[in-house]
This record gives C-alpha cells, structure tokens and sequence, in this order.
C-alpha cells in the first residue's frame, strides 16, 4: 500500500504575508511548510484526485443530508449512535475514493476494518463530523487524511489531509506544502479562494467535554486563556477547527478523567487536522508532543487533541501534564 516519494526540493516561500492579504499566488508559509515538500508527480496527481472527488461528492452528502436525521438501530466501532447521514455520506466517499488510481485502502470511523482497493495511498474518513449537529442544524464537516503507510499509522505518515465543512456555504480545506481553501460549487467543482496561515493574535477558544470530567491540569489551562479569548464551541471538529485558523486560538478536545484518550479518533480525526493546523504554521498536541509524533495504536484508537497557534500549544503542554 505504500508509495514512492521522491526527494525533489520545492523552494519554501519566505516572505510574509498575514491572512488577510494572503492571495493564491503570493502567499507565504514562513512556519509554515514542514509537511509535503518534495511530492512526486505521482503523488500530487493522486492526492489532487482525492481532493476532487470529496469536492465532487461533497453537495451530494450534503443534498442527502434532510431525509436522514434518524439514528439506525446500530453502533460505529467507537460504539456510538449511527445516523443514517453518517453511512450514507461513508458508502458515497468509500466508492468514489476506493475508484481512484493510486488509492490502495479506506479507512472510516463508521467500518471496522481498512477496505483494500489495491496498490496507493490509504485514505481516512470522518465521514460527517458533529454529525449530532444534525438534529439541530448547525455546521458538520468531512475529514480527509492521506496516508503513505499501512493503518493504523503515525501522522509521519500523512502527505495530505483536508476537510469540507458543510456550513452557510461548502468549503474545502486542503493541507498539503501549504493549506489551501477553496469554495465547492454544485456541480462539485472547487474554486480555489486563498491560502491560510494562522493569524499571529489568537482570537477564540472551543474546549470540548463537560467542565467537571476535564481533569485539573486542563481547567487550569482553560481558566487562564478564558479572560484572554473568546469562547467559540459549536461542536463539530471542523467548524471549531476552521475557526481557530480564520480567527487564531486553540480548540481541545482533552483528556477527560472519565477517559484519559479523551473522544476524538487519532487516525480519522486527531492526524489530519493537526497535519492542517501545523501547515498553516500552527502547533498541534496531545498533551505532551505533537499529535503527528504520537504512537498509532489501533484504527479506531482515540487521543487528546490540542491545535492551535504555537504560543498557546506551548503554554498548555507547559501546564497539562505537569
Ligand atoms: P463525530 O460526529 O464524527 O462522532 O465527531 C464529533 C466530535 C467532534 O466533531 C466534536 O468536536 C465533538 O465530537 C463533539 O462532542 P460533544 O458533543 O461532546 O461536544
Ligand atoms: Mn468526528
Ligand atoms: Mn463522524
């Protein structure tokens, strides 16, 4: 399943550009282009044509989405509640990515097991994220991660990762040499829009679980930055994620003492999305290291995530597990 990268050198941009004057052309990742460098041809074509497909499947998820606000009488591997979204949105991404040359597996939070579809790439699923958010119509999103390694793999492993959020209007976010969002059309077309690098004044933070299960160390972190940013939760990874690069900040979803791997998946949810927030020259943890260095232990494995920009990442490893 694994493929060849060659070494080839892209030149890193290093002049500097803030968010909101960063244009398609111009823009600039001075901290911001650890991950990607050096694709092959064979890996930039394959990874454009998984980006087209979730862009071209992402209205028809989205179009699916009213007639199945009912939860199945059935459990996902994290042994939570099934909505009929949730596979409906899994059976269209496993068809459409598993068709594609140089996609060898997929991998969803909503199957147990890695669908082999030959030599490439494995590619990893959140099918819909938040997709509780659907009973009460607020943003979902869809994670995408591209791994150059068998599952379950380290984020080492990641050569791109992306997300659609599903809000006012569909984007798709795409991480690769630098992170890129486009605006998805009907048709499932995508127009590129800009280039994001996080803002250097963070604005926003979005802690997820409840207050009494947060473990000492992370209500102390929380009480620290609360008088210094604004709290935005809205219960969906990929809204609350997709804020903190608009706007700067952190968003956690912790350790909790009731699980000490708190909720989210390390290779569906935890690896792209640090792979993004790093990208765009953001910091990303699980307490003690970067997400993308920690340990793959099983597919469906969770682990704490902290992502956001780098002041605020290294205060909260400085106070978490201290
Ligand atoms: P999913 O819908 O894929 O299971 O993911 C939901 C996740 C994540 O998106 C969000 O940050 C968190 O769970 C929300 O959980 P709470 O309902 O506990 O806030
Ligand atoms: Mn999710
Ligand atoms: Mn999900």
């Amino acid at each position: 399943m694994s493929q060849d990268t060659d070494e080839t050198t892209e030149e890193t941009p290093t002049d500097e550009t803030t968010t909101a004057e960063a244009t398609t052309e111009e823009t600039t990742t001075a901290e911001a282009t650890e991950h990607g460098d050096g694709d092959s041809p064979v890996t930039s074509q394959t990874v454009e044509a998984i980006f087209d497909a979730v862009a071209a499947v992402a209205p028809e998820i989205r179009e699916g989405l009213p007639g199945r606000r009912v939860y199945l009488d059935e459990e996902n591997p994290s042994g939570e509640e099934v909505l009929a979204a949730d596979v409906h949105a899994d059976d269209l991404l496993c068809d459409r990515l598993t068709a594609i040359d140089g996609v060898g597996g997929y991998a969803s939070e909503e199957g147990e097991s890695v669908v082999d579809a030959g030599e490439g790439f494995a590619v990893t699923c959140d099918p819909l994220d938040g997709s509780s958010n659907l009973a009460s119509n607020n943003a979902m999103g869809t994670i995408v991660g591209v791994y150059d390694a068998e599952l379950p793999a380290t984020g080492d492993a990641v050569v791109a990762a992306g997300y659609v959020l599903y809000g006012p209007i569909t984007t798709m976010v795409v991480a690769r040499d630098r992170v890129t969002e486009y605006l998805v059309h009907d048709d499932g077309s995508r127009e590129e829009l800009t280039q994001i690098t996080l803002p250097e004044e963070p604005t926003v933070y979005g802690f997820g679980g409840r207050v009494p299960d947060w473990p000492e160390d992370v209500a102390d972190y929380v009480s620290a930055v609360e008088s210094e940013l604004k709290l935005r939760y809205g219960g969906a990874m990929v809204g609350d994620v997709n804020q903190v690069l608009t706007y700067g900040g952190v968003f956690a979803y912790p350790a909790l003492r009731s699980n000490p791997e708190g909720k989210l998946r390390h290779q569906f949810e935890g690896n792209p999305m640090a792979y993004i927030v790093e990208t765009a020259g953001g910091r990303s943890s699980d307490g003690s290291q970067s997400i993308l260095d920690a340990p793959a232990e099983a597919l469906h494995g969770r682990i704490p995530v902290y992502v956001g920009n780098e002041d605020l990442i290294d205060r909260l490893e400085a106070t978490v597990g201290t």
